[in-house]
């Protein structure tokens, strides 16, 4: 009979899942394996809730974003008798290993579940939000990015029409690579992020001095920049989740810039949140590649017997990492990068004295 893996993606979904599952599952099923897929994350194997995946199942979804195995937060460490009732269901549906795909929530849980309980897994990294640590990038990422560029370009165009101040809120939770990536590739003349102490005198002077050039700015920040005081539209102080992270959605970051930059400025000045638009949609080109390289890594690792490491990319390879290190600390944005987007947006200042 075939050794059965259970697969399961938790935490936010992100373009690039399915193109992975259909990686695991192809290569699995060519090493001998039977894929069984838990529905919705950690919440499957705690319930027990799972079904075989035939080719039929992933041949075709190569292309979709989102996650045919559906997801959830749900943290088995967590739930009363979470995690026994995990080991139950390793029991009742015969699950020779799993491959769990996520963010470092998902492997937090993976890491500790392989640590604690000897359950033979392995992982595979993704998050729109890029924060992993031991890999270079992970799917979702790409995508997410892209579509938030388009909808910075998208503000550039009607800011220049109005001659007005555009703020664009994009998603990224503690680590501000999406904002990052997103104000250098459209060309943004502020970068909020929540690595860098936030300075509202030096993004008014900034935004004057861009609006002074050209008669409108866009500003990019990070749902997760930090306030030294209470944010000026009065939101509530946010729910946590099950990992004890802050739901972000009603801190309303670009919103609260907007007022800052039309009270500092004078200038007319609109905020957009595109929020989980970041999250939908076909994966890119980049996105599907390495999703499908780490999907497949995943299943031949798991054949090689390498339990409790993840698969990883490094430069343009693909490698494996230990879940430990993957799940330790986020990755957040480093001093070069900051360094080079603020002087992206200061060089046009220099450029025009
Ligand atoms: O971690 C991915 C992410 O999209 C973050 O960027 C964001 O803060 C969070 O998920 C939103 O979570 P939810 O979909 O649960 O509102």
């Amino acid at each position: 009979m075939s050794k059965r893996i259970g697969l399961l993606t938790g935490g936010g979904d992100c373009p690039g899942l399915n193109p992975a599952i259909r990686g695991a599952v192809i290569q699995a099923m060519e090493l001998g394996y039977e894929c069984w897929g838990l529905e919705e994350g950690w919440k499957g194997l705690i319930e027990g809730n799972a079904r075989k995946l035939a080719l039929e199942d992933v041949e075709g979804i190569v292309g979709q974003g989102g996650t045919i195995l559906g997801t959830s937060r749900t943290n088995p460490f967590k739930k009363e008798k979470g995690v026994e009732k995990a080991l139950a269901s390793m029991k009742s549906l015969n699950l020779y290993s799993l491959i769990a795909m996520g963010g470092e929530d998902t492997l937090g849980v993976a890491q500790r579940l392989y640590a604690e309980h000897q359950v033979k897994v392995v992982g595979v990294p993704k998050t729109m939000d890029n924060d992993l640590s031991a890999t270079d990038y992970t799917f979702g990422f790409d995508t997410a990015t892209s579509v938030a560029v388009d909808a910075a370009e998208r503000l550039i165009d009607t800011g220049k029409s109005h001659r007005r101040v555009m703020v664009l809120e994009v998603m990224g939770r503690e680590a501000g690579w999406v904002a990052l990536f997103t104000g250098i590739a459209s060309g943004a003349d502020y970068i909020a992020i929540p690595e860098k102490p936030f300075d509202e005198a030096e993004m008014i002077e900034q935004i004057k001095t861009a609006y002074a050039r050209k008669k409108h700015a866009l500003v990019v920040v990070s749902e997760a920049l930090k306030f030294s005081k209470p944010a000026s539209n009065g939101a509530a102080v946010p729910d946590k989740d099950d990992f004890g992270h802050t739901l972000l959605k009603a801190q309303g970051t670009g919103d609260t810039l907007a007022e800052m930059i039309e009270k500092g400025t004078g200038i007319e000045t609109r905020a957009s949140v595109i929020g989980h638009i970041q999250r939908g949609g076909k994966p890119t080109l980049f996105d599907r590649i390495l999703a499908t390289r780490v999907g497949v890594k995943a299943a031949q690792m798991t054949h090689a017997g390498q339990f409790g490491r993840m698969a990883a990319m490094k430069g343009s390879e693909i490698t494996d990492a230990s879940l430990k290190e993957a799940a330790g600390t986020l990755k957040k944005v480093s001093a070069d990068w900051i360094y080079m987007a603020q002087t992206l947006s200061m060089k046009r200042e220099i450029v025009s004295r």
